[in-house]
Protein backbone atom coordinates (compact mmCIF):
# COMPACT_ATOMS: atom_id res chain seq x y z
CA UNK A 1 0.00 0.00 0.00
CA UNK A 2 1.26 3.28 -0.61
CA UNK A 3 0.10 6.30 1.69
CA UNK A 4 0.37 9.54 1.02
CA UNK A 5 3.63 11.76 1.71
CA UNK A 6 1.28 14.27 3.91
CA UNK A 7 -0.37 11.55 6.54
CA UNK A 8 -3.26 14.23 6.27
CA UNK A 9 -4.46 13.45 3.25
CA UNK A 10 -4.44 10.05 4.05
CA UNK A 11 -6.67 10.75 7.06
CA UNK A 12 -9.18 13.44 5.18
CA UNK A 13 -9.66 10.87 2.39
CA UNK A 14 -10.45 8.01 5.17
CA UNK A 15 -12.67 9.57 6.66
CA UNK A 16 -14.63 11.06 3.30
CA UNK A 17 -14.93 7.21 2.58
CA UNK A 18 -15.83 5.92 6.10
CA UNK A 19 -17.28 8.54 7.88
CA UNK A 20 -20.63 6.85 8.56
CA UNK A 21 -19.12 3.27 9.70
CA UNK A 22 -16.72 5.27 11.86
CA UNK A 23 -19.95 7.17 13.83
CA UNK A 24 -22.00 3.91 14.15
CA UNK A 25 -18.92 2.03 14.98
CA UNK A 26 -17.45 4.05 17.63
CA UNK A 27 -21.08 5.64 19.11
CA UNK A 28 -21.82 2.32 20.56
CA UNK A 29 -18.27 1.12 22.07
CA UNK A 30 -17.40 4.63 23.28
CA UNK A 31 -20.43 6.43 24.53
CA UNK A 32 -19.85 6.08 28.13
CA UNK A 33 -16.86 7.61 28.08
CA UNK A 34 -17.75 10.23 25.61
CA UNK A 35 -20.25 10.84 28.04
CA UNK A 36 -18.35 11.13 31.26
CA UNK A 37 -16.15 13.99 29.08
CA UNK A 38 -18.96 15.83 27.87
CA UNK A 39 -20.38 16.14 31.46
CA UNK A 40 -16.68 17.88 32.12
CA UNK A 41 -17.24 20.01 29.78
CA UNK A 42 -20.66 20.69 30.41
CA UNK A 43 -20.17 20.86 33.99
CA UNK A 44 -17.37 23.43 33.98
CA UNK A 45 -19.02 26.55 31.79
CA UNK A 46 -22.37 27.97 31.84
CA UNK A 47 -24.77 27.42 28.80
CA UNK A 48 -24.10 29.91 25.80
CA UNK A 49 -20.17 29.50 26.46
CA UNK A 50 -17.97 29.09 23.42
CA UNK A 51 -16.37 26.52 22.29
CA UNK A 52 -14.19 24.98 19.77
CA UNK A 53 -14.22 21.52 18.72
CA UNK A 54 -11.35 19.75 16.85
CA UNK A 55 -11.59 16.98 14.44
CA UNK A 56 -15.88 16.89 15.09
CA UNK A 57 -16.07 14.23 12.49
CA UNK A 58 -19.98 14.55 11.22
CA UNK A 59 -20.86 15.66 14.44
CA UNK A 60 -22.56 12.77 16.04
CA UNK A 61 -22.55 11.41 18.85
CA UNK A 62 -20.14 13.98 20.28
CA UNK A 63 -20.42 17.60 18.76
CA UNK A 64 -24.27 17.71 18.44
CA UNK A 65 -24.73 16.86 22.49
CA UNK A 66 -21.89 19.85 23.14
CA UNK A 67 -24.01 22.12 20.15
CA UNK A 68 -26.65 21.96 22.57
CA UNK A 69 -25.08 23.73 25.21
CA UNK A 70 -22.19 25.90 24.05
CA UNK A 71 -21.77 28.40 21.13
CA UNK A 72 -19.88 25.94 18.89
CA UNK A 73 -17.04 26.42 16.39
CA UNK A 74 -16.39 22.99 14.99
CA UNK A 75 -13.30 22.39 12.56
CA UNK A 76 -12.90 18.95 10.48
CA UNK A 77 -10.24 18.43 7.58
CA UNK A 78 -12.32 15.78 6.10
CA UNK A 79 -14.34 17.85 3.60
CA UNK A 80 -17.56 15.38 3.43
CA UNK A 81 -17.15 14.63 7.34
CA UNK A 82 -17.72 18.67 7.51
CA UNK A 83 -20.56 18.77 4.89
CA UNK A 84 -22.27 15.70 6.97
CA UNK A 85 -21.61 17.94 9.90
CA UNK A 86 -22.99 20.94 8.80
CA UNK A 87 -26.27 19.13 8.10
CA UNK A 88 -26.14 17.50 11.86
CA UNK A 89 -25.11 20.71 13.67
CA UNK A 90 -26.95 23.68 12.38
CA UNK A 91 -26.27 25.86 15.32
CA UNK A 92 -22.67 25.51 14.65
CA UNK A 93 -19.98 27.39 12.77
CA UNK A 94 -18.40 24.58 11.15
CA UNK A 95 -14.83 24.87 9.27
CA UNK A 96 -13.16 22.41 6.87
CA UNK A 97 -9.28 22.99 7.69
CA UNK A 98 -6.28 21.48 9.22
CA UNK A 99 -6.35 22.09 12.72
CA UNK A 100 -2.93 22.97 13.14
CA UNK A 101 -3.12 25.47 10.53
CA UNK A 102 -6.17 27.49 12.33
CA UNK A 103 -5.93 30.94 13.40
CA UNK A 104 -7.76 32.42 16.31
CA UNK A 105 -6.95 35.36 18.20
CA UNK A 106 -6.38 34.99 21.54
CA UNK A 107 -8.61 33.89 24.00
CA UNK A 108 -11.50 33.21 21.78
CA UNK A 109 -13.02 30.43 23.32
CA UNK A 110 -14.43 29.05 26.74
CA UNK A 111 -13.41 25.79 25.75
CA UNK A 112 -12.03 23.33 23.64
CA UNK A 113 -12.55 20.00 23.21
CA UNK A 114 -10.41 17.29 20.61
CA UNK A 115 -12.29 13.63 20.76
CA UNK A 116 -10.40 10.93 19.22
CA UNK A 117 -8.75 13.54 16.60
CA UNK A 118 -5.66 14.59 17.80
CA UNK A 119 -4.38 11.06 17.42
CA UNK A 120 -4.46 11.92 13.81
CA UNK A 121 -2.14 14.62 14.02
CA UNK A 122 1.81 13.82 13.24
CA UNK A 123 3.62 13.80 16.66
CA UNK A 124 6.05 16.27 16.32
CA UNK A 125 3.19 18.90 15.26
CA UNK A 126 1.10 17.77 18.62
CA UNK A 127 3.05 20.23 20.90
CA UNK A 128 2.49 23.49 18.43
CA UNK A 129 -1.34 22.42 18.77
CA UNK A 130 -1.47 22.14 22.44
CA UNK A 131 0.66 25.67 22.82
CA UNK A 132 -2.32 27.04 20.04
CA UNK A 133 -4.94 25.94 22.51
CA UNK A 134 -3.75 27.25 25.32
CA UNK A 135 -3.42 30.39 23.78
CA UNK A 136 -7.16 30.32 21.96
CA UNK A 137 -8.62 29.35 25.42
CA UNK A 138 -9.78 32.45 27.55
CA UNK A 139 -8.56 32.38 31.84
CA UNK A 140 -10.12 29.52 33.32
CA UNK A 141 -11.36 28.17 30.01
CA UNK A 142 -10.70 24.02 29.64
CA UNK A 143 -9.48 21.69 27.56
CA UNK A 144 -10.58 18.05 26.96
CA UNK A 145 -8.69 15.90 24.61
CA UNK A 146 -8.35 12.32 23.78
CA UNK A 147 -4.13 11.67 23.27
CA UNK A 148 -2.39 8.71 22.35
CA UNK A 149 -0.96 6.68 25.77
CA UNK A 150 1.79 4.83 23.76
CA UNK A 151 4.34 6.26 22.15
CA UNK A 152 3.28 6.01 18.17
CA UNK A 153 5.72 7.36 15.79
CA UNK A 154 3.53 7.13 12.93
CA UNK A 155 1.00 4.29 12.63
CA UNK A 156 -0.44 3.55 8.90
CA UNK A 157 -3.15 0.65 8.76
CA UNK A 158 -4.23 -0.03 5.57
CA UNK A 159 -7.67 -1.20 6.08
CA UNK A 160 -9.08 0.65 9.32
CA UNK A 161 -12.82 0.56 8.92
CA UNK A 162 -12.48 0.17 4.97
CA UNK A 163 -9.91 2.66 4.01
CA UNK A 164 -6.06 3.23 4.96
CA UNK A 165 -5.46 5.63 8.21
CA UNK A 166 -2.95 7.35 9.88
CA UNK A 167 -2.29 7.94 13.80
CA UNK A 168 0.09 9.38 16.05
CA UNK A 169 1.20 10.56 19.29
CA UNK A 170 3.74 10.44 22.26
CA UNK A 171 2.91 8.31 25.77
CA UNK A 172 1.35 9.82 28.64
CA UNK A 173 4.28 11.57 30.48
CA UNK A 174 5.36 13.30 27.35
CA UNK A 175 1.50 14.37 26.73
CA UNK A 176 1.09 15.66 30.23
CA UNK A 177 4.40 17.48 30.00
CA UNK A 178 3.14 19.21 26.33
CA UNK A 179 -0.13 20.34 28.37
CA UNK A 180 2.09 21.83 31.17
CA UNK A 181 4.43 23.20 29.01
CA UNK A 182 1.83 25.41 27.52
CA UNK A 183 0.25 26.72 30.35
CA UNK A 184 -2.33 24.89 31.53
CA UNK A 185 -2.89 23.34 34.31
CA UNK A 186 -3.82 19.21 34.30
CA UNK A 187 -6.69 18.20 36.28
CA UNK A 188 -6.64 15.08 35.09
CA UNK A 189 -4.96 11.93 33.22
CA UNK A 190 -6.30 9.32 32.71
CA UNK A 191 -6.08 5.99 30.66
CA UNK A 192 -9.18 4.83 28.95
CA UNK A 193 -10.19 1.58 27.69
CA UNK A 194 -13.73 1.45 26.41
CA UNK A 195 -12.97 -1.17 23.81
CA UNK A 196 -10.18 -2.65 22.37
CA UNK A 197 -7.78 0.43 22.13
CA UNK A 198 -6.69 2.96 25.23
CA UNK A 199 -6.08 6.17 25.01
CA UNK A 200 -5.02 9.29 27.71
CA UNK A 201 -7.87 11.29 28.04
CA UNK A 202 -6.71 14.72 29.51
CA UNK A 203 -8.57 17.63 31.38
CA UNK A 204 -6.95 20.56 31.48
CA UNK A 205 -7.38 23.90 32.51
CA UNK A 206 -6.02 27.65 31.48
CA UNK A 207 -4.83 29.82 34.86
CA UNK A 208 -7.08 32.85 35.92
C1 LIG B 1 -11.72 9.38 15.11
S1 LIG B 1 -12.60 10.69 14.39
C2 LIG B 1 -13.38 11.47 15.80
C3 LIG B 1 -14.58 12.27 15.41
C4 LIG B 1 -15.34 12.87 16.60
N1 LIG B 1 -14.55 13.86 17.30
C5 LIG B 1 -15.75 11.78 17.56
O1 LIG B 1 -15.56 11.96 18.75
O2 LIG B 1 -16.26 10.76 17.12
C6 LIG B 1 -11.29 11.85 14.08
C7 LIG B 1 -11.75 13.06 13.27
O3 LIG B 1 -10.75 14.06 13.31
C8 LIG B 1 -10.55 14.57 12.01
N2 LIG B 1 -9.18 15.07 11.90
C9 LIG B 1 -8.04 14.34 11.93
N3 LIG B 1 -6.96 15.12 11.76
C10 LIG B 1 -7.43 16.38 11.64
C11 LIG B 1 -6.83 17.66 11.45
N4 LIG B 1 -5.48 17.77 11.32
N5 LIG B 1 -7.61 18.75 11.39
C12 LIG B 1 -8.96 18.65 11.50
N6 LIG B 1 -9.61 17.49 11.66
C13 LIG B 1 -8.85 16.36 11.73
C14 LIG B 1 -10.80 13.37 11.10
O4 LIG B 1 -11.07 13.73 9.77
C15 LIG B 1 -11.96 12.68 11.80
O5 LIG B 1 -13.21 13.12 11.35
Amino acid sequence: MNFDADPRLTVARGYDLIGDRYSSWAGESRDAVRTKYERVLIGGSPAGSGLLDLGCGNGIPTTRRLARHFHTTAVEISSLQAMRARSNLPTARVICADMTRLQFGPESFDAVSAFFSIIHVPRDEQGALVDSIAAWLRPGGVMVATMMSRSLDTGWEDDWLGAPMYWSGNGVEKNVGLIEGAGLMAESAEVESPDSESFLWVVARKPR
